[in-house]
């Protein structure tokens, strides 16, 4: 059986990984196509080495654009390498243009198309993700999905119950496997935050940075953060050129505003952090699995089982509520009132369930 794996942002990198384990286990063909969406070497390089994933087999180069160009460049560089491969499934992962474009390309060229992190959905249609998903399930032939929640959007949009396999959430696969490895880099020790707390915090979703408003109000939200404990702010090339073209000013005080950073530095930030400031889909999930608390600034989620069983919980994009929630944070972890959830299937075991799947169907 052989397999091809297309990945193109950063979100996707680690879920790509435990597949690809898997797959080399069971003695399976592969082949590992990357966009070229992300591109800079801190949102892709850094990844394919901390992940250990293997070079990608081809890289189309696509780089950025407007939706409708990245989208477009992907489907026409993408259509002669699956004639060329031919392979039995294309696995596609998470929500981001490029799976949704080698989606579109592989369904009308009749190859069958399996998702990974199928399901999840936001009901917010202005997110760019959110229609992603829509498009990638209806077309998918297999719904790999991380949770239950997820089963019954599907079901709800009327996608066939045979066509839907809940595996688990392969994130977690990749964040136990190398938890150790982050852990012995001591990344917080590293940057002289020591044991003593600290946050961690990244935005990027257009809804949070390209309006002026919204972004100086998250500035200004940390700057108050950054009052009661250091800051480590890792910001995604979008935020930084946005606080530029906006002339809004930075952060000050405690506030270390980072490069992106790779995988093992964000995971080990993460378990150190007092508390995780994001609106970043994977975050939500990383923290609920470590115990860390989180606040995810938006004002909805396609994670709710972070919520339900998790450490997550939603604030609006402002100055003030940001303060309200950091301040019962701080107070609930007093208490003791964080540990790490475990929703079903979150058990590393991911990889080889999906990987079992797809052979079982042949
Ligand atoms: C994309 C995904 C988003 C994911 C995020 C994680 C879509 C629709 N969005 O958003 O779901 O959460 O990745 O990072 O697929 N840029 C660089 N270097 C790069 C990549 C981007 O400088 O390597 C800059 C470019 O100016 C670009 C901007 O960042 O225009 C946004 O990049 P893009 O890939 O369009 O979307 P993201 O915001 O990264």
């Amino acid at each position: 059986m052989k397999l091809l794996h297309v990945v193109g942002a950063r979100p996707n990198f680690m879920k790509v990984g435990p597949v690809i384990r898997a797959a080399r286990a069971a003695a399976l063909e592969q082949v590992l196509v990357h966009t070229g969406q992300h591109y800079d070497p801190a949102m892709s390089d850094a990844f394919f080495r901390d992940l250990d994933l293997p070079e990608p087999d081809l890289n189309l180069g696509v780089g950025s654009g407007t939706h409708a160009e990245q989208t477009a460049r992907i489907m026409l560089g993408f259509e002669p390498v699956l004639d060329e491969h031919r392979p039995d499934w294309v696995l596609v992962y998470g929500d981001v243009n490029s799976t949704m474009a080698a989606t579109l390309v592989a369904g009308k060229r009749g190859f069958r198309v399996a998702h990974v992190e199928a399901g999840l959905r936001s009901r917010d249609r202005t997110m760019p993700e959110e229609i992603n998903r829509l498009v990638t399930d209806q077309l998918a032939d297999l719904c790999l999905t991380p949770s239950r929640d997820a089963d019954q959007n599907l079901l709800a949009e009327g996608i066939r119950a045979e066509k839907i396999r809940m595996v688990g959430n392969v994130m977690v696969d990749t964040l136990l496997f190398l938890r150790d490895k982050a852990r012995a880099l001591d990344v917080p020790g590293r940057m002289g935050l020591g044991r003593a707390p600290f946050a961690f915090v990244t935005l990027h979703r257009p809804s949070n940075v390209d309006q002026p408003a919204v972004l100086d109000q998250l500035l200004r939200a940390l700057d108050d953060l950054g009052e009661k404990m250091p800051v480590v702010f890792a910001a995604h090339p979008r935020t930084r050129q946005r606080i530029d073209q906006f002339g809004l000013r930075p952060p000050n005080g405690t506030v270390r505003i980072t490069e992106p950073l790779g995988y093992l530095e964000t995971v080990g930030l993460v378990e150190g952090a007092t508390l995780v400031l994001t609106d970043s889909g994977g975050l939500q999930e990383e923290t609920t699995v470590l115990g860390v608390p989180c606040l995810t600034a938006r004002a909805n989620t396609e994670r709710p089982v972070t919520l339900t069983e998790g450490t997550n919980r939603l604030v609006e994009s402002r100055r003030e509520a940001i303060g309200a929630a950091v301040a019962e944070v701080i107070e609930a972890r007093r208490a003791g009132r964080f540990r790490p959830g475990r929703p079903e299937g979150w058990d590393g075991q991911a990889g080889p369930r999906i990987v079992a799947e797809l052979v079982g169907r042949g």
